[in-house]
């Protein structure tokens, strides 16, 4: 048995969060076992990792660092949740995965993609999401969302131009794959999004049963 890997993505601010558990539900209603989780996290050592992610401090991280650590978060959560899963049959939902590495540690921080496809292959060995959803959103958009919710993240706390950049690569990405990728346009109303999820259940329903 295997499961079926579902990632969601986009910049802070895009609802990935409440989308997740709309579409948990609606996929727990047609009585298929659901795991959701997310990164960096998704363990308690894992968790570890976010908070030395996510911390403003007086220490500036290096871009490798970060690079290193989020991987390292990612090991960890396939080893313990992830993988386990999958082979139980469930469907993973996870908030962020690779792409995301891409996105803010390639566009944002400017590492080469070269460097981060070969910690992709060391650390995942070929196992990828079976398809993933982009929550789009305009950059204002988004950080006018996160400064509401209050007290900013390390990464929060970047520019507009560092947001732009992760937003062309999670773009850029889903153009070259159309097949793994879906955008939805998070900058319409929480029902509306909703309707674009519905939507795309059949579709996950016909990718579940295989
Ligand atoms: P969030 O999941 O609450 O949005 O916060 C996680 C933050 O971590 C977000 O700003 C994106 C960042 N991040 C990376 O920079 N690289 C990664 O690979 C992952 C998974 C997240």
């Amino acid at each position: 048995m295997s499961g079926l890997f579902i990632t969601l993505e986009g910049p802070e601010g895009a609802g990935k969060s409440t989308n997740r558990e709309y579409l948990a539900e609606r996929l727990r209603e047609q009585g298929i076992d659901v795991l959701l989780t997310r990164e960096p996290g998704g363990t308690p050592l894992a968790e570890r990792v976010r908070e030395l992610l996510l911390a403003p401090s007086d220490e500036p991280m290096a871009a490798d660092t970060e690079l290193l650590l989020v991987f390292a978060a990612r090991a960890q959560h396939l080893a313990q949740v992830i993988r386990p899963a999958l082979a139980r049959g469930c469907v993973v939902l996870c908030d962020r995965f690779t792409d995301a590495t891409y996105a803010y540690q390639g566009g944002g921080r400017g590492l080469s993609e070269t460097r981060i496809a070969a910690l992709e292959d060391f650390v995942q060995g070929g196992l990828c999401p079976d398809l993933t959803l982009v929550f789009d959103l305009p950059v204002e958009v988004g950080l006018a969302r996160a400064a509401a919710r209050g007290r900013l993240d390390r990464f929060e706390q970047e520019d507009r131009r560092f947001f732009e950049a992760v937003r062309q690569t999670y773009l850029r990405r889903a153009s070259q794959q159309p097949q793994r990728y879906r955008i939805l346009d998070a900058a319409q109303s929480l029902s509306q999004v909703q309707q674009a999820l519905d939507a795309l259940l059949p579709e996950l329903l016909e990718l579940q049963r295989g």
